[in-house]
């Protein structure tokens, strides 16, 4: 059996013994990964010390092999904090405006990208299939090849890939672009996004497509596919029938007494549009009068990337937010908005998701939101909730029967939040029901097998022998 080998910036440990991973989208979806492969995982050991090792740290647990390195200071400030999330991050997200460049922190993405490079390639054997993942790490194929690793190597963008001009403003672009084509399969989440890759691509490389996503750049041949990634929908489900006899899910739904429970769960990103979400919802509160002391909205956001500035003014704005609608809206009785920053368990989510009648999805940009998908999946077949999804999250491909909304529109966003409120059992479970089964057919463990069997199947055609 071929070896798995996984790259990400993020590795997960499980912690010994336990068999869990972290929260997060990739991670659980990677994880996923290996259930049909033995496997390597790589990346940042999440640790910063001042004389990083060229030796990677080898843990071996539940039949996958951890590989992991430190990074300095300097590393983590250029390559993650500064290029990877200051400048790739709003450019993929069609936030121009936030996009900071520079040359030293290009640099050191660059010498992250060949240290990583360096190091992973003295653990590479020559039947691995490799599956790298996620923008931090563009370069990284080019990187293998130029030591002369010539595996089957896989990328997969969990972000979205901006329409060309947007990409290009990005002065390290035409770099990146050629970078990119060295892997031999690209998977992206949606099909505009493939386009926009593949568009840019033929624009400014003068690619050639031979068709069925496949295209020639600079004499060598890539690949161009969308995936969408699903969740553990299993998994999710049985969480959530499970939750109710958890005590954060318990005492939440006592507190509620009567009130209906909007809920929003978002790594606290600008990305996601929390603070706009609560304008929608201090607009709903002021039409509505009458739901007033009726509802509640719980924003629960964790803090990420504290130390990129961006964040940091994001954090006091959505503080700002929630304090203005709650002073002016609230009274004794009633707090409109519950807005809490801790992070919580995978299983409590799945609870209190549960118990949400609206689930208010609403980025600006997103590649998937795999939040969307949970709440769908952990609703009771009885008597389910209603999804508000932006139509700016690859998610909404694939669940159109949300009410799909302009999440820089916040009459619309509270029109719908009126609608969700009111919206009859019978129609809350004829929406409900094509997007579960959809969830359910293309789940984590379908998205893992398609884009791995591409890969492997490209190893099979590049290797066979020239016919006579
Ligand atoms: C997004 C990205 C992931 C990243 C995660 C958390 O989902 O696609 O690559 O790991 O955010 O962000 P962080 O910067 O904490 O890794």
């Amino acid at each position: 059996m071929a070896r798995l080998v996984i790259v990400s910036n993020r590795v997960a440990v499980p912690a010994e013994g336990s068999g869990a991973v972290a929260a997060g989208g990739l991670a659980v979806a990677v994880k996923e990964a290996f259930t049909a492969y033995e496997g390597l995982w790589f990346g940042w050991s999440g640790n910063i010390v001042d004389q990083p090792s060229d030796e990677p740290t080898i843990i071996d647990r539940d039949r996958i092999q951890y590989a992991l390195v430190d990074l300095s200071p300097q590393d983590h400030r250029e390559y993650y904090s500064g290029f990877a999330n200051r400048a790739l991050w709003p450019i993929m997200h069609y936030r121009l405006g936030l996009g900071a460049f520079s040359r030293s922190d290009y640099a050191g993405y660059s010498r992250v990208n060949r240290f990583f490079a360096q190091t992973l390639a003295g653990l590479i054997e020559p039947d691995d299939i490799i599956w790298v993942h996620d923008y931090h790490l563009l370069p990284l194929a080019s990187e293998l090849r130029g030591l002369g690793i010539a595996n089957p190597i896989g990328y997969f963008h969990h972000i979205p890939w901006p329409a060309a001009d947007v990409f290009n403003s990005l002065p390290a672009s035409g770099d990146l672009l050629r970078a990119i084509a060295d892997y031999d399969l690209i998977g992206l989440q949606t099909e505009p996004d493939v386009q926009n890759l593949t568009r840019n691509l033929c624009d400014t490389l003068r690619a050639i497509p031979l068709g069925a996503g496949s295209l020639m750049v600079d004499g060598r041949r890539t690949r161009i596919r969308s995936f969408p990634i699903g969740i553990d929908v299993a998994g999710f489900k049985d969480a959530a029938e499970k939750a109710a006899s958890d005590r954060t899910v318990r005492e939440t739904i006592a507190g509620l007494r009567t009130r209906k429970l909007i809920i929003g769960v978002d790594r606290l990103d600008y990305s996601k549009g929390v603070p706009e979400r609560m304008e929608a919802v201090d607009r709903f509160l002021a039409s509505n009068p009458d739901q007033r002391g009726n509802v509640v909205y719980l924003q629960i956001a964790p803090k990420s990337r504290s130390d990129v500035p961006e964040y940091e003014q994001l954090a006091r704005e959505v503080n700002e937010t929630v304090g203005e609608i709650n002073g002016n809206t609230g009274d004794p009785t009633w707090t409109p908005i519950q807005y809490v920053t801790k992070a919580y368990a995978r299983p409590v989510l799945a609870g209190l998701y549960r118990a949400a009648r609206v689930g208010l999805v609403t980025p600006m940009r997103d590649g998937m939101n795999l939040v969307a998908k949970e709440y769908v999946v952990a609703q009771s077949g009885d008597d389910p909730g209603v999804l508000i999804l932006s139509k700016f999250a690859g998610a909404a491909q694939q669940l159109p029967e949300a009410i799909l909304v302009n999440p820089y529109d916040r009459f619309e966003v509270a029109e719908a939040i009126r609608t969700a409120l009111y919206m009859p059992r019978a129609e809350r479970l004829a929406r409900w029901k094509p997007m579960v089964e959809r969830m359910t057919r293309e789940d984590v463990d379908w998205w893992a097998r398609n884009f791995l069997s591409e890969l492997e199947n490209f190893r099979t055609v590049e290797r066979e022998p020239p016919t006579a």
